[in-house]
């Protein structure tokens, strides 16, 4: 059982908890995640560690509001109790000197980006964050973000706050301007790496981003996040999730998201109707 001992809400449907999990604390690095059941009868749901705090033992999560599991763990307040955490799992991100690098988050990938930010700017590198969502009241970390980056653009798609437009098109921006850019980094919504993708593979710039699909166990047993990279099979949880994005087939990870989604609406309707939290 692992304790909430904080809870913010960051935006409409977004938040953020910090929750005791020591043997996850004491040795995550970037790019890793969990995976979390709420209760002992709940689904296992994958959630980047956006931070770890090895003295205290807690980990920080952020996560958005989709369906039933993401709204029963919103449910829940500090003082309460998660019923397991498994982690850290996947692949670390490969941290290096590239120069100056780009990260690219939308909705809520702005926070799975943080741990990047951090360890890429540790090691010397110029990083530029370009970060969006759909409208002012959907943007998160604005802040934090600004204040770990040498440089910021913040985009929303209907131009309530910033650069009018998607995080993609900003990026297109600033290396059709002739900025040099090394590295890219990108989390977000399938289609959003996918245009960043396209953006830097015209260019050639080395992209990497952190593949979505859906996951059971997490540790390689269940096939579920299967996706393809260059033409081979490769697991998310264990191969990943980081994979070139210029390899990454991006319209089967979109297509194998969408095989459940009448199940998923249905249980996130049960769920809203009774609030029973199980
Ligand atoms: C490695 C990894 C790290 C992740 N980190 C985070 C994170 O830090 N914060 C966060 O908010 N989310 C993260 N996700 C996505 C998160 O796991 C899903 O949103 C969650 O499993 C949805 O569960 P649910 O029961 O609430 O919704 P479901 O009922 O399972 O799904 C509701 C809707 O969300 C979509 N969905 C389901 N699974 C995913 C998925 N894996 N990615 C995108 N859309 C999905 C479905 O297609 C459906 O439209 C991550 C996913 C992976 C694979
Ligand atoms: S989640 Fe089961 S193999 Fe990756």
């Amino acid at each position: 059982m692992h304790t909430i001992v904080d809870k913010v809400q960051l935006t409409e449907g977004i938040f953020k908890m910090i929750i005791k999990a020591p043997h996850v604390a004491k040795s995550w690095k970037p790019g890793q995640f969990v995976v979390l059941m709420v209760n002992e009868n709940g689904e296992r749901i994958p959630l980047t560690i956006v931070d770890g705090n090895f003295y205290d033992g807690t980990i920080s999560l952020i996560f958005q509001v989709v369906g039933k599991t993401t709204a029963l763990l919103a449910s829940k307040n500090v003082g309460e109790q998660i019923y397991s955490i498994a982690g850290p799992l996947g692949k670390p991100s490969e941290i290096k000197r590239y120069g100056k690098v780009a990260l690219v988050g939308g909705g809520v990938g702005v926070a799975e980006i943080l741990p990047q930010i951090r360890a890429l700017k540790q090691v010397g590198n110029d990083v530029i964050a370009i970060i969006g969502a759909r409208s002012l009241n959907k943007l998160i970390l604005v802040e934090e973000v600004k204040s770990i980056c040498n440089e910021v653009y913040v985009c929303t798609d209907d131009g309530s706050y910033g650069f009018k437009g998607f995080v993609s098109d900003a990026l297109k921006k600033l290396i059709e301007e002739g900025r040099e850019i090394n590295y890219v980094y990108a989390v977000g919504p399938v289609p959003m790496m996918k245009a960043v993708s396209k953006v830097t593979r015209a260019h050639n710039i080395k992209t990497v981003v952190s593949a979505n699909p859906i996951m059971i166990d997490g540790t390689g047993m269940c096939g579920v996040c299967r996706v393809i990279v260059g033409g081979e099979i490769k697991f998310a949880c264990v191969d990943g999730p980081d994979f070139d994005a210029h390899l990454l087939d991006f319209d089967t990870l979109e297509s194998r998201l969408k095989t459940y989604i009448k199940y998923e609406k249905k249980a996130f309707e049960d769920f809203t109707r009774c609030q029973c939290h199980v």
